[in-house]
């Protein structure tokens, strides 16, 4: 769809506001070194100026094709920024409606899982037991709510990232879908509802309710393809990474835990031993003190903590039930093999 980080220059209007930095110096700073020297910004020369002389859609703002919402250079739950995507010689919202309705239909290839469906069955349960359905419910795993991050308790950065553009909303609207871009002058406008989602979600989102916000209750479709996990990927260990024992799994190779140990060493995560570090404490918090001996990735704030919600032996599982527990999660794809039975 459309971010704001899509197009940085889109943020220029906003920039004094949103961020108290002043239109020339945002523009200025975004292009005096721009990797193609087309669009480089040349001394002693007004950036705004050189900005309207190179700008491939002149009379919109920033690079990309988009129109100007009602309420721009304010923004709305709508539309972040203001703006919308679109294209001249479409009507408003037909391309983004279009890759809403192509994003609806993907899907991750099917999984293969263990023949044996008793294990899957008894994985579910475990699933039901530790409490995942509270908040991972229903045919997609989710509940959709937003969890305060006070509760929930992953890496907190990122959680509060919107804060500032919820300072400048104002109620959504939009043009009807007959209207062509580019927009006529003087437009029809209507409403957007935004009843939809719960208003104590909506202000934990933009951490307007709770300064520290929140993060969303993510589906669990394909998590056998998008190791490493949780929001800021710290969750993760390598194949090589624990060994079995007889009272269960340690640490065999304290390398290759975390992004430390596996993706910046070019070693890819594996989901099931990923899992196993989401779900056991004891093996979670070497992969968490991995990551944050790493200073480059607590610059960029990946450490894979929180979300404590454990099926181990302190929680009173067994060895048998983790491991059935991590083969269920692997086996949801597009059409599970064992759904919940609720
Ligand atoms: C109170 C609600 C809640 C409960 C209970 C809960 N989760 Fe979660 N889960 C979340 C939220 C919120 C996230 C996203 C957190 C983040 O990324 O910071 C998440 C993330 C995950 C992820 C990572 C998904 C990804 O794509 O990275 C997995 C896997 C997961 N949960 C499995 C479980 C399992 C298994 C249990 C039970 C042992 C469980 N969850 C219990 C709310 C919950």
């Amino acid at each position: 769809m459309f971010g704001v980080n899509a197009d940085p220059a889109t943020t220029a209007d906003a920039g004094g506001e949103l961020l108290g930095v002043d239109k020339e110096i945002y523009l200025g700073t975004m292009l005096q070194n721009a990797s193609n020297s087309k669009f480089r910004l040349p001394e002693k020369v007004k950036p705004s100026e050189f900005f309207e002389k190179i700008d491939p859609t002149p009379g919109e703002p920033g690079f990309n094709e988009v129109i100007k919402m009602p309420e721009y250079p304010k923004g709305s739950l709508f539309m972040q920024n203001g703006l919308m995507a679109a294209s001249p010689g479409y009507k408003v919202a037909e391309q983004i409606n279009g890759m809403s309705a192509y994003q609806n239909t993907l899907a991750p290839p099917p999984y293969q899982p263990t023949d044996d469906s008793e294990v899957l069955k008894h994985g579910a349960a475990i699933f039901n037991k530790a409490g995942c359905v509270d908040c991972h419910s229903g045919r997609y795993f989710t509940n959709h709510d937003v969890i305060a991050q006070r509760k929930i308790g992953t890496q907190p950065s990122r959680a509060q990232a919107s804060k500032g553009f919820a300072k400048l909303f104002v109620p959504p609207q939009t043009y009807p879908p007959n209207v062509s871009v580019p927009l006529p002058p003087d437009p029809p406008v209507i409403p957007v509802p935004t009843d939809i989602t719960p208003k104590e979600d909506i202000e934990l989102a933009y951490a307007q309710s709770d300064p520290l916000g929140g993060f969303k209750v993510p589906n669990l479709i394909g998590l056998y393809l998008s190791a490493p996990y949780l929001h800021d990927g710290g969750v993760a260990a390598s194949s090589e990474a624990l060994k079995p024992d007889k009272k269960g799994f340690k640490v065999a190779n304290p390398d290759q835990l975390g992004i430390a140990g596996t993706l910046l060493q070019n070693i890819q995560p594996d989901p099931s031993a990923s899992l196993r570090v989401l779900v056991d404490r004891n093996l979670r918090k070497p992969v968490v003190a991995a990551n944050r001996a790493n200073s480059d990735l607590q610059r960029v704030n990946v450490d894979g903590s929180g979300h404590n919600y454990w099926v181990d032996k302190q929680a009173g599982f067994s060895v048998k039930d983790q491991t059935d527990l991590i083969q269920f999660l692997l086996s949801i794809d597009d059409d599970p093999e064992v759904l919940l039975d609720r």
